[in-house]
């Protein structure tokens, strides 16, 4: 059996991975013109999913968000995605969702979370493959509204739902902001996991966190590794994506190397496999901080370079002459 076979036969679990970012391009321009939400430009759907930084990256996550209306859209997406994982033999899946964001774009809590258990269950029965789902806030929009997802998921029981996170850009939005739906959802038995952009403690102390999302910060602090490597507190980790739209593509130089060399727990993932081109078998061969990588490129992200390449050099040759620069 060659590397590759190998690889993606090993069983999975996806602990870290975002359903609107789960999305295929060609099922997200299906979708959004089957509701007429208008999409940019592109000459191949793949193209829509090419960002440089992380705030376009959620622009384009939230515009096809907009297209997913339907019980049977949600559906659909969630057994395309949990499709795929199986595939990659990925057995347990936990799986963030954004209540807020649908509910923001006229959508039913009941419509988008009893779709979603619709592909679950469809995913279950023709692939074996198992999967959970984490309310997530949007950290960006204010606490209240936090507070009103928890009351909406407390009012609408399901057991697929098993606890809260908090996703979108988290430089600007710490995790203490957000306290009072932590505890409400703590004290609904809901479990509670965040990504929080520094102070990992506040994280596991404030909102009594049992897992955290990235928390690349904390090899700033040498005793914050140490405890959470001796109180075995598990990171799930998306190296790709971050090292697309935070690390300048420096597999070398990401902190995920440092995280494993201490000791720390981590659990791979791929964040949003389509919209950054990876899969659960790719995380474990391709490019990989300090002692993961394990050769050149993988084909998807060779591809990506070669289509990013050709693309910027038909940007700049059709490009008006651009006047000094200021
Ligand atoms: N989906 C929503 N927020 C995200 C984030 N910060 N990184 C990756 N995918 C996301
Ligand atoms: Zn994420």
């Amino acid at each position: 059996m060659d590397m590759d076979s190998f690889l993606k036969a090993i069983p999975k679990v996806s602990l870290h991975l975002h359903l609107m970012g789960s999305v295929q391009a060609r099922t997200a321009v299906e979708l959004c013109n089957k509701h007429n939400v208008p999409l940019p430009d592109y000459e191949e759907p793949e193209d829509l999913y090419d960002y440089p930084d992380i705030y376009k990256f959620l622009h384009m996550y939230d515009n096809t968000a907009l297209g997913i209306i339907d019980r049977e859209d949600f559906e659909r997406i969630c057994y395309e995605t949990l499709t795929e994982a199986a595939e990659h033999n990925v057995r347990y899946r936990e799986m963030f969702f954004n209540p807020t964001t649908h509910m923001a774009a006229g959508v039913d809590y009941e419509t988008c979370v009893d779709g979603l258990i619709d592909g679950i269950n469809a995913a279950r029965t023709d692939h074996g493959i198992e999967c959970r789902l984490i309310a997530a806030a949007n950290r960006m929009e204010s606490p209240e509204l936090a507070v009103e997802m928890v009351e909406t998921l407390i009012d609408h029981p399901r057991e697929e739902v098993i606890g809260i996170g908090m996703d979108y850009a988290e430089a600007e939005y710490p995790p203490e902001r957000f306290w009072k739906a932590y505890r409400m959802a703590e004290r609904a038995g809901l479990h509670l996991k965040d990504a929080p952009p520094r102070n990992i403690e506040t994280c596991l102390d404030l909102l009594n966190c049992e897992r955290v999302d990235h928390g690349y910060h904390v090899v700033e602090s040498e005793a914050i590794m140490r405890r959470c490597r001796d109180e075995g507190v598990v990171f799930t980790c998306t190296p790709v994506s971050t090292a697309w739209v935070y690390f300048n593509d420096d597999f070398d130089n990401h902190p995920i190397g440092q995280m494993r060399e201490f000791g720390i727990k981590i659990s791979l993932d791929c964040d949003d496999p389509p919209m950054f081109k990876t899969d659960p078998t790719g995380l474990h061969h391709g490019p990989q901080p300090h002692g993961l990588r394990g050769g050149g490129l993988p084909p998807v992200h060779a591809q990506r370079h070669r289509r990013l390449l050709a693309r910027r050099a038909r940007e700049a040759h059709d490009a008006p002459p651009v006047g000094p620069r200021i």
